[in-house]
């Protein structure tokens, strides 16, 4: 069997650790979520996390290395996200796996979280069996954190990253968050706007695409939630959301129950905002393909998650060319097999971090 990696994944809300077997085969992939924690205050509170984070990420470790069937003395190295994220939350897992390393005496290697996104979809593909994706390939992740196009090349089992362009304001992600609490959808809402809009008529409200100055390939989501903002002030449909909220009572939003708490109005609008997004996404990411003359497009990160993104890239790449490359549902989500597979070009290279290396919230790639 290949050599084992142990990931470590603390960048943001979910406590995480996977062991991996040569960047191809995931032996565990545990992940505690804290969305229970953070959701009666509707959005992420660092000091909360890092607390979650101190309490969950021992058992979490151990669980990993329990379900992978090994210990810590059977793999070879200790990987964990460096950056970018929250300090306070990026520094437990980072300093766990220092310490990991140290008293096991095994290499640690330093991770940048984006890394761990785009190698997910390679990790897939291997377990999988299948064909690896062709580079050069432009890759999007998108996040509840970020919205980046990278031109990613590959030199045998090197890898080069080069930003091609990102959000200027709000990340894909967080816009759909804001977007769902603001209809009173609950938290986190990106999963449950993906779940309800299938119900609406995604042409029923057409959102005026942003103008950007400057670089053709950057983003914008904040207009969009203005949009929004402004039509539940137009249709008046403010006593509507305070009943949805009233009814999820700070519970998890269940969209079953949602869908009966929304009219057709608001089920159109959600579709709309949806389709803006996902549409926005793909036709970014292709003009990049196109300009560059990719090899294959890559989409991670949570927001990968979305079926009506999925579903627009695939089909409108297909369409000009490219084969869409996309992590299963499980694997976009933030979780440690990525990380640990991130790594693993860094440990052919025997490219190890220093005791010193530090937690970095922005970070480039
Ligand atoms: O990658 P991730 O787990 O954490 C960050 O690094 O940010 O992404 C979380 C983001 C959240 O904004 C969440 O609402 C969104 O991904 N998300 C989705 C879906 N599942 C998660 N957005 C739309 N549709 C989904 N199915
Ligand atoms: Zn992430």
């Amino acid at each position: 069997m290949e050599d084992l990696i142990l990931g470590i994944e603390t960048s943001c809300d979910e406590t995480a650790a996977a062991v991996v077997a040569g960047a191809a085969r995931i032996l565990s992939n545990v992940v505690l979520s804290q969305v229970p924690v953070h959701r009666i205050y509707g959005g992420i509170v660092p000091e909360l996390a890092s607390r979650e984070h101190l309490r969950g990420i021992v058992p979490i470790v151990r669980q990993a290395l329990e379900q992978a069937g090994c210990q810590l003395r059977d793999v070879a190295a200790i990987a964990a996200t460096r950056g970018p994220g929250l300090v306070g939350a990026l520094l437990v897992g980072l300093t766990y796996g220092k310490a990991l390393a140290l008293a096991a005496a095994k290499p640690l290697i330093a991770v940048h979280h984006l890394e761990g996104h785009i190698h997910s979809v390679l990790l897939d593909r291997r377990q999988q069996g299948l064909a690896e994706p062709e580079f050069p390939a432009v890759a999007l992740v998108v996040s509840g954190g970020h919205t980046s196009l990278y031109w990613v090349e590959r030199y045998e089992e090197r890898f080069r990253y080069t930003l091609l362009g990102k959000t200027r304001d709000d990340a894909a992600g967080e816009a759909g968050d804001k977007v769902a609490k603001l209809l009173g959808l609950g938290y986190p809402g990106g999963p449950v706007i993906d779940r309800l809009a299938p119900a609406g008529d995604e042409r029923a409200v057409r959102f005026s695409r942003p103008k950007l100055k400057g670089n053709a390939l950057d983003f914008s989501f904040s207009g969009i939630k203005t949009a929004v903002l402004r039509l539940v002030e137009s249709r008046g449909l403010a006593p509507a959301i305070a009943a949805r909220q009233a009814a999820l009572g700070g519970g998890p939003p269940d969209a079953e129950r949602l869908r009966a708490l929304c009219d057709q109005p608001t089920l159109d609008l959600i579709a709309s905002f949806q389709y803006a997004v996902a549409t926005e996404l793909a036709e970014k990411t292709l003009q990049a393909a196109e300009q560059r003359n990719a090899a294959s497009v890559l989409l991670a990160g949570g927001v990968a998650a979305n079926r009506r993104l999925r579903r627009e890239l695939e089909t409108a790449g297909r369409r000009r060319g490219f084969e869409v490359f996309a992590p299963p549902i499980r694997l976009c989500t933030d979780n440690a097999a990525m990380i640990a597979a991130a790594a693993w070009p860094r440990y052919r290279a025997r490219e190890f971090a220093g005791a010193d290396v530090a937690a970095v919230a922005q970070l480039a790639l």
